[in-house]
């Protein structure tokens, strides 16, 4: 499953997304999570609805836009299993995949056009991890990171 989300500032990107995810995404389908309007909201809300779903369902990932995909990408990663991406190329997106098994991307709808934007969601649906043993350790060192974070509180 693909879970979808976006503050105001990445509605109109989020929904041509969308449309694109239709054509693109195969048997993987998609959930919008909102925001439905372009009211002014806080992207936390929708970046921790998004990574929750993701880190909850095996094999899930998510797509979240904002306006420069910054803030969207530092709140998925605050979330156990969470490996989100602020892509702003398609080798960005293409790596992310490859090497960090990245299961979020981020765009900024002020920083790429909308085609672009569709292109590497596509890259990064489509790309898989390789799956080497340094990614995975690397990986692992991150799942790390999270344990002991964990053990403090
Ligand atoms: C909203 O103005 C903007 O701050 C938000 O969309 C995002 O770019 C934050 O990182």
């Amino acid at each position: 499953m693909i879970y979808v989300g976006s503050d105001h500032a990445g509605y109109e990107m989020k929904e041509a997304i969308k449309a694109s995810l239709k054509d693109n995404a195969g048997d993987m389908n998609f959930v919008d999570l909102g925001v439905f309007t372009t009211d002014s909201m806080d992207y936390p809300d929708i970046a921790r609805e998004v990574a929750e779903k993701v880190s909850e369902n095996h094999g899930a990932m998510g797509i979240l836009v904002c306006g420069t995909g910054t803030g969207m990408v530092i709140a998925a990663n605050k979330l156990n299993g969470i490996r989100a991406a602020a892509v702003t190329t398609d080798a960005m997106a293409e790596m992310a995949r490859r090497h960090n098994n990245a299961n979020i991307i981020t765009l900024g709808s002020r920083i790429i056009d909308q085609e672009s934007a569709k292109r590497m969601v596509k890259i990064f649906l489509e790309t898989p991890f390789d799956g080497d043993e340094r990614h995975q350790r690397r990986i692992d060192k991150i799942s790390e990171i999270e344990r002991a974070r964990d053990e403090k509180k």
